[in-house]
């Protein structure tokens, strides 16, 4: 048996590793240009400011996914480029940006997935006070509608938020991305759920004002937990840590982000936990995060594996040796079968992997080629453990690997290459690797080929 007839297949990138041109056309200063200028933030103080210059070469990158047969492509868009300040006038320029893109992918029969937020907040509004202003909420909506406003008659599928353990945890708690905060935890925790309402505000906005029928998901990541060995036991340990919340390490905590959006409430257990941290929920606010989705997206990346503890689950460490990626994440193919299983089960809606894959050392052989077997291997590896749950009834709608090419990742600047697709940054030369032509296979085969398990 092989993926559903209608499974889109896709690739995903987003505004600020790909697409350079950091200050040109009326663009607005996003708080990842002022973090990757701060000496010391990112690694070998690399920035976005020319990245892949996506700007000027997406007519070559669509050409590209077109040879790669993607049916889909998931791209963010840069708020600060489409409104400088964040609030208030247009940049027509860069707006228009986004409005050629979606021509161009449609007339390459590729699908447009847009996210609306990945990471790139404009400076000007985290000057005011960013995600723990109480206007930040209605900032976001205005933008989205702005978007919906221009693109919604040619884009059906939408991504609101893109991992907001991230962009709120790793920005404003651990500092380790931008803005670089490291706020008290209450104040984390109102950066959060003003971020969930701006979720859940532009959802409303998508529905109410899309010119053509939508779909509209979000995208959050979280470390997944899959049972040590498949027994009863073992499966329940990971199902309670998939979405136990025990610590104020929000980005270990999938559930804190999804059950809210997903069930309507903050998890008990860690309400119990954050006490008097919490902020003040007003009346109406759940309601506004936990807007009926049309699919729960999952980036797929960091697991763990845990076995059951007398009542409780206890974590297994990988034994020693254990594959790592060029990331040093674990290769854990088996995630992509138990996180989307327990997600479906708790959420009951169709599962999108919006994103999976792996950053792998790269580089350009003697034969002008980029072989990079591991890419395949990997990706083969988890597929087939999609695959299973597709076969086990999880309703899967798609994948989307990360990333149609090398970028800017975040951080770690352009040490890590994620891409199908080799670039070369002095140059901005495009070398599809190995692993495109590899895909374009499974794509072209709906994944045939991909072993059962
Ligand atoms: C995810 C991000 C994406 C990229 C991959 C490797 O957490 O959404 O932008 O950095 O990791």
């Amino acid at each position: 048996m092989s993926f559903g007839d209608d499974f889109v297949w896709g690739a995903a990138t987003a505004s600020y590793q790909i697409e350079g041109a950091a200050d040109i056309d009326g663009k607005g200063a996003s708080v990842w240009d002022t973090f990757a200028h701060t000496e010391g933030k990112v690694w070998s103080g690399h920035t976005g400011d020319v990245a892949c210059d996506h700007y000027h070469r997406y007519k070559e990158d669509v050409a590209l996914m077109k040879q790669i047969g993607l049916a889909a492509y998931r791209f963010s868009i840069s708020w600060p480029r489409v409104i400088p300040e964040g609030t208030g006038a247009v940049n027509e320029k860069g707006l228009a940006f986004y409005d050629k893109l979606v021509d161009e992918l449609l007339a390459a029969g590729i699908e447009p997935y847009v996210t609306l937020f990945h990471w790139d907040y404009p400076q000007a509004l985290y000057d005011r006070g960013g995600w723990l202003n109480p206007e930040s909420s209605d900032w976001f909506a205005q933008y989205a509608r702005v978007i919906v406003e221009k693109l919604s008659d040619r884009v059906a599928n939408w991504i609101t938020l893109n991992e907001p353990q991230c962009f709120v945890y790793f920005g404003h708690s651990t500092g380790v991305h931008a803005p670089g905060d490291q706020l008290e935890f209450d104040k984390v925790l109102l950066a959060t759920h003003n971020a969930l309402l701006a979720h859940g505000k532009s959802v409303q906005i998508i529905r109410a004002e899309s010119k053509s029928s939508c779909r509209v998901g979000f995208a959050p990541c979280g470390i997944n937990s899959n049972p040590h060995i498949e027994t009863d036991a073992d499966i329940a340990a990971a199902r309670a840590a998939t979405f136990a919340v025990t610590s104020k390490d929000l980005f270990e905590h999938t559930a804190w982000w999804t059950d809210p959006v997903m069930l309507g409430e903050y998890p008990a257990d860690g309400v119990e936990l954050f006490g008097s941290d919490m902020p003040t929920i007003a009346d109406g606010d759940m309601e506004i995060i936990s807007q009926p989705l049309d699919f729960f997206g999952a980036n797929i990346y960091a697991t763990q594996e845990v076995r059951a503890d007398g009542d409780s689950w206890a974590v297994v460490d990988y034994p020693d040796g254990h594959p790592v990626t060029g990331h040093n994440l674990f290769v854990t193919p088996k995630s992509l079968y138990w996180a989307p299983k327990f997600f479906y089960e708790r959420y009951n809606k169709p599962i999108i992997i919006t994103e999976n894959g792996l950053s792998n050392k790269d580089w350009i052989a003697l034969d002008g080629a980029v072989h990079d077997p591991q890419r395949i291997d990997f990706t083969t590896r988890y597929l087939s453990q999609l695959k299973r749950a597709a076969e086990d009834g999880v309703d899967i709608g798609g994948y989307f690997h990360w990333s149609l090419m090398d970028n800017f990742e975040w951080a770690a600047g352009y040490r890590e290459r994620f891409g199908l697709i080799y670039v070369d940054y002095p140059t901005g030369k495009r070398t599809p690797k190995d692993s495109a032509r590899w895909y374009a296979e499974v794509i072209r085969t709906n994944g045939a080929e991909i072993p059962s398990c």
